[in-house]
């Protein structure tokens, strides 16, 4: 895999961040003392046990696998919609090292968060208002359920614009989040007899037990320094492909342009749909982001994308850009399930990207969250310097691997008691790991928080080595 700035499996070295930011208080950022991030810098653009292609195996009771590995695979088999149990900040078994409860989380490195203080209040306030003096009367009836067309047309836009998406409106179904997208998508695939479902391992664990949720019968497929192995993909007979190109969740690594290439081969000569997470593409800081694939093949992708990373995941707002087929389905699946998303939202979110405070608030929130993951990783470079970040330089989370032989599970059970939670990164693998490894997220704390919270961190890892 790429290192840190493509330094491959090397131990990070340790490096200036481009914002000094002592003057930041330790830990999260408060609320909501922080201002909209709007005024502060312009929009990047586009340039299991289980070999590859088997099915997931049911996890047999007295495995003596790992209880988050064993939770996670079970729960890519049992249709539960439960959340699998990972091992952030997992209560501790009864090792005789620690009963009492944890102190309180001062740090919280779980990743899946932006940093929600510098949510663009008064830009949403505004866009709302406006949206609201505007909309006529008629328009707040039941609206479209694959969304209001104001919507539709801008985020056809803004995705040609930024991500080089081929995309017109009425591709454009507006979705409670890529969530609701993915979901959706493979249940028409599932329903239309196109059961096997080709997904990255690693891979999100909050996503597994969703997919599980719609029938779909699941193979893991690999992923390695270039992303997706697309030839072990060619072996599963997969009829669809969920994979995350521009910012692989968890590793972070990016897919390498000759797989991007035969992923979308793979797709049109075996009539697969590649299903394209983008979710948290704006973010990349060392040099422009890839465009995504849908670019490149409209007719086998659906690009799913939300505003989860870039303003809130509590707005719950996202889009699939869909072949007008798998679109027409996707729309309907609304149709039949809630009649549509809030239509004033809609309105309001179509004006933030229609008068470019959108895009401001991406260029403050990359300069914000690229300076926190420079102090993030040149501190843990300097407290642990025989961890390894991976990945590209994007997002608002990064892969540690551990030093070899250390338990993730007991670094994860010993920085909680320090107050510091972070997430282990077992629960998302299916096959064996390789080295054990953390999965960050480090866009809701300050840099100074994030120095203080490498500190103790390291710290743990070395009384979790002990
Ligand atoms: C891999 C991945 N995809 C998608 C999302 C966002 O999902 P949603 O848009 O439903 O909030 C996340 C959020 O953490 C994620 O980790």
């Amino acid at each position: 895999m790429s290192g840190e700035r493509g330094a491959a499996g090397q131990a990070v070295p340790p490096r200036a961040v481009d914002r000094e930011d002592r003057t930041e208080p330790l830990g999260a950022a408060p609320w909501p003392a922080t201002p909209d991030a709007d005024s502060l810098a312009p929009a990047a653009r586009p340039t299991a046990l289980t070999r590859p292609g088997e099915p997931e195996r049911r996890v047999q009771a007295g495995t003596s696998r790992s209880q988050n590995q064993a939770a996670n695979r079970a729960a890519t088999l049992a249709p539960t919609g439960r959340r699998p149990h990972t091992s952030a900040a997992a209560p501790l078994r009864p090792s005789g090292r620690q009963r009492t409860p944890p102190p309180p989380v001062r740090f919280d490195l779980t990743p899946g968060r932006p940093d929600l203080s510098a949510f663009p209040r008064s830009r949403w306030l505004a866009a709302y208002r406006a949206a609201l003096q505007a909309v006529p009367h008629h328009a707040l009836t039941y609206p479209d359920p694959g969304g209001v067309a104001e919507l539709r047309a801008e985020l056809a836009a803004y995705l040609g614009r930024v991500r080089a998406a081929h995309a017109e409106a009425g591709q454009v179904v507006i979705m409670n989040g890529v969530a609701l997208g993915l979901s959706s998508a493979v249940r028409s695939l599932v329903a239309s007899g196109r059961t096997t479902l080709a997904v990255e391992d690693p891979t999100s664990d909050r996503q597994l037990p969703m997919l599980a949720a719609t029938g779909a019968r699941i193979v893991r497929v690999p992923v390695d320094d270039g992303g997706l192995d697309v030839a072990a993909l060619a072996r599963t007979g997969a009829s669809a492909v969920l994979v995350t190109p521009a910012h692989q969740y968890p590793t972070g690594v990016v897919l390498a342009c000759e797989r991007r290439a035969a992923l979308v081969d793979w797709a049109r000569a075996t009539g697969a749909l590649i299903i394209e997470d983008d979710y948290d593409a704006e973010f990349r800081y060392d040099c422009e982001p890839v465009g995504c694939l849908q670019g490149i093949a409209p007719g086998r992708t659906v690009l799913l994308g939300s505003v989860s990373k870039a303003l809130a995941p509590g707005m719950r707002l996202g889009w699939a850009v869909a072949p007008p087929w798998m679109a027409a389905d996707l729309r309907g699946h609304r149709e039949l399930s809630d009649l549509g998303g809030p239509v004033l939202d809609q309105h309001a979110f179509a004006r933030l990207l229609a008068d470019g405070a959108y895009d401001r608030h991406l260029r403050a929130m990359r300069r914000r969250y690229r300076g926190r993951r420079d102090a993030l990783v040149e501190a843990l470079a300097a407290h642990v310097p025989d961890a390894v970040v991976r990945g590209i330089s994007a997002g608002v989370h990064l892969y540690l691997e551990l030093p070899p032989g250390t338990s993730e599970t007991a670094v994860v059970e010993v920085a909680a008691e320090s107050g510091v939670r972070v997430c282990g990164a077992r629960g998302m693998w299916n096959r064996e790991q390789g080295r054990p490894a953390l999965v960050l997220g480090y866009a809701a704390l300050t840099e100074c928080g994030l120095r203080e919270a490498a500190r103790i961190l390291a710290a743990a890892i070395t009384r979790a080595r002990s």
